[in-house]
C-alpha cells in the first residue's frame, strides 16, 4: 500500500486547479440508466470511487467510453443487460445505492445489496427504501439485497424527509422523472450536488423546478433522452485546499470553483482571520500574519458547514489560539481522526458529537494512519503544520476522492511525495 511523506513548515504559494465533483459524478453516472440514449459527463474527476461506479454500471450491461483521459465519460445504457447489483461492488461503495433508483423506474424491477455500515458511522438506507415504496414499489430484504418491484412502473408520491439526505434525495429524484405523475419531495437536500444532477436530469428532458430549495417537484415524463454535461467543481476538494495555506501559511489561489460552493468555509475563515479573496477564476487564500482565531463550527446539510470537511478544520484549529468546539452532525463516529492527530500533538478532547481543540499546538511529524477519506485529507492538512515528517498509511482511502494531491501541494511549494510500494 502507497503512502504519503509529508515534511511541515513550507509556506504555500500559487495555484491549484480543483476538479469535478466526486460526489456529483457519483449521482450523475447511475442518471445513465434512465435512458437507452448516451448520457456524456465532462470534467469527471479521474478517482477510485468513480472507477468503482464505472465497474457497477458496466457490470449492469452499460458500455462506458473514457474519452479526453479519462475527464469525460461517455455512458450507454441502451441495452440493461442485469438489473442485479452484486455486493461485491456495493460493499466497495455506498453511492452503488444510487442505482436503485433509476433501475427501478426503467426496467419495474432491480436487485441492489444493501451496504453495510462504514467507518463514520452506521449510514442506513431507510430513507431511499421508504420514499420508492411510497412511489408503488414493493419490497423484499433477502440475503443481504434488495427485491425491488414496481410492475406497471413507478408513480409519483409525496414524499417529506424526516431529515435531510443527499442520498435518498438524488435516488428519489431519479426515480421521479420516470414515474406516473407529479413527485414532491419535502425537506429535500439543497446541496449543489443536487443542483447538478437535476440540472443533466432536464437536460435529458426530465421536468423538475425546485432543486437547490427543501422543496423539489417532479412531472413524471414517459422516456428521458441522452445529454452532455459538465460536473461542477468539488466543493469539498476546494475547501480542503483553501485549509491548506490558512494552515501552512503563504497565499493560494484555487482555480475553478467559487464562494457559494464553500460559502460557510469562507464566513468560518474571515472570521478567524485568514483573507479569502474572489478571484475572475476562483478563491485566493491567505494567512494574515499572526495566528487564527479559535472557533466554535458545527456541521449541516448544506448551506452548513460540511461534515465532509470536519476532519480539515479540525487540522486548522490545533494552530488557533484558544479553545475550539466542533460538533459533528451527520455522522456519529466521524472523529476518527482525532487520536491520529493526537499522535502529532495535538490536544483534542471528544465527547459524543462534539470535539475541543486546545491551540495552538506544536504538532511534530509521526507515522499516522488514514481511516476515511476525509481524516486523510485532515491529516495531510496536519502534516504541512507539523515539524519533521509525517507519514500517513492507507492512502487508499485518499485516492479514492483526491486526484493527485501530492503533485497538486508539491506544485505550491508542500513538500510531499507518495512513497510507492513496491510492485511484488
Ligand atoms: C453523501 O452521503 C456524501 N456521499 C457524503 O460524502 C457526505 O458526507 C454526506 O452526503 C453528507 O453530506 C456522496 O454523495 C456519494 P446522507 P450520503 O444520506 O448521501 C443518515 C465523502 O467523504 N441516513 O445525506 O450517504 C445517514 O446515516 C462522503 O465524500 C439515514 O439514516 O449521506 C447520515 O447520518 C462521505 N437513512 C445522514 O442521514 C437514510 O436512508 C445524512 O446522510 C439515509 C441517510
Amino acid at each position: 500500500m502507497d503512502r504519503i511523506a509529508i515534511t511541515g513548515g513550507a509556506p504555500l504559494q500559487g495555484e491549484i486547479a480543483i476538479g469535478g465533483a466526486k460526489n456529483a459524478c457519483l449521482a450523475l453516472m447511475p442518471a445513465a440508466l434512465l435512458t437507452d440514449q448516451p448520457l456524456t459527463l465532462t470534467n469527471a474527476p479521474r478517482l477510485a470511487d468513480i472507477a468503482t461506479m464505472r465497474q457497477l454500471l458496466e457490470s449492469l450491461g452499460c458500455e462506458i467510453a473514457a474519452l479526453q483521459h479519462g475527464r469525460a465519460l461517455a455512458i450507454s445504457a441502451a441495452r440493461i443487460a442485469s438489473r442485479t447489483a452484486h455486493y461485491d461492488i456495493v460493499r466497495k461503495m455506498r453511492a452503488s445505492i444510487l442505482v436503485l433508483g433509476p433501475l427501478l423506474a426503467r426496467e419495474g424491477a432491480a436487485v441492489v445489496s444493501l451496504p453495510g455500515g462504514c467507518a463514520i458511522g452506521a449510514r442506513p438506507v431507510d430513507l431511499h427504501l421508504s420514499g420508492l415504496e411510497k412511489m408503488g414499489a414493493t419490497l423484499e430484504l433477502r440475503e443481504g439485497y434488495v427485491h425491488a418491484q414496481a410492475q406497471g412502473g413507478l408513480r409519483g408520491a409525496e414524499i417529506a424527509f424526516p431529515f435531510v439526505s443527499v442520498g435518498a434525495t438524488e435516488n428519489l429524484l431519479m426515480a421521479a422523472t420516470l414515474a406516473r405523475g407529479t413527485t414532491r419531495l419535502r425537506n429535500a437536500a439543497c446541496e449543489p450536488e443536487i443542483v447538478d444532477l437535476a440540472r443533466c436530469l432536464r437536460a435529458m428532458g426530465a421536468q423538475i423546478v425546485g432543486e437547490g430549495t427543501p422543496e423539489i417537484e417532479v412531472q413524471g415524463v414517459a422516456a428521458l433522452h441522452g445529454a452532455t454535461h459538465a460536473v461542477i467543481a468539488d466543493r469539498i476538494e476546494l475547501g480542503t485546499y483553501m485549509l491548506a495555506p490558512a494552515i501552512a501559511g503563504g497565499e493560494v489561489e484555487l482555480i475553478g470553483g467559487g464562494r457559494a460552493l464553500v460559502g460557510a468555509l469562507c464566513d468560518l475563515l474571515e472570521a478567524a482571520d485568514v483573507s479569502v479573496e474572489d478571484t475572475p477564476r476562483g478563491l485566493k487564500v491567505r494567512r494574515r500574519n499572526g495566528i487564527v482565531r479559535a472557533m466554535r463550527v458545527e456541521t449541516a446539510p448544506y448551506p452548513g458547514f460540511p461534515t465532509d470537511l470536519q476532519a480539515q478544520i479540525m487540522a486548522l484549529l490545533t494552530q488557533a489560539e484558544g479553545e475550539s468546539v466542533i460538533s459533528e452532525r451527520i455522522f456519529e463516529n466521524r472523529f476518527m481522526h482525532v487520536p491520529e492527530l493526537a499522535r502529532m500533538g495535538a490536544e483534542i478532547a471528544v465527547h459524543g458529537g462534539a470535539a475541543t481543540v486546545r491551540g495552538p499546538a506544536a504538532l511534530r511529524g509521526a507515522p499516522v494512519m488514514a481511516s476515511d477519506l476525509r481524516a486523510s485529507a485532515g491529516l495531510i492538512l496536519a502534516a504541512l503544520a507539523a515539524r519533521g515528517e509525517t507519514v500517513i498509511s492507507r492512502v487508499y482511502h485518499l485516492d479514492r476522492g483526491y486526484e493527485r494531491v501530492e503533485e497538486k501541494l508539491s506544485a505550491v511549494g508542500a513538500r510531499i511525495e507518495r512513497l510507492r510500494e513496491p510492485a511484488r
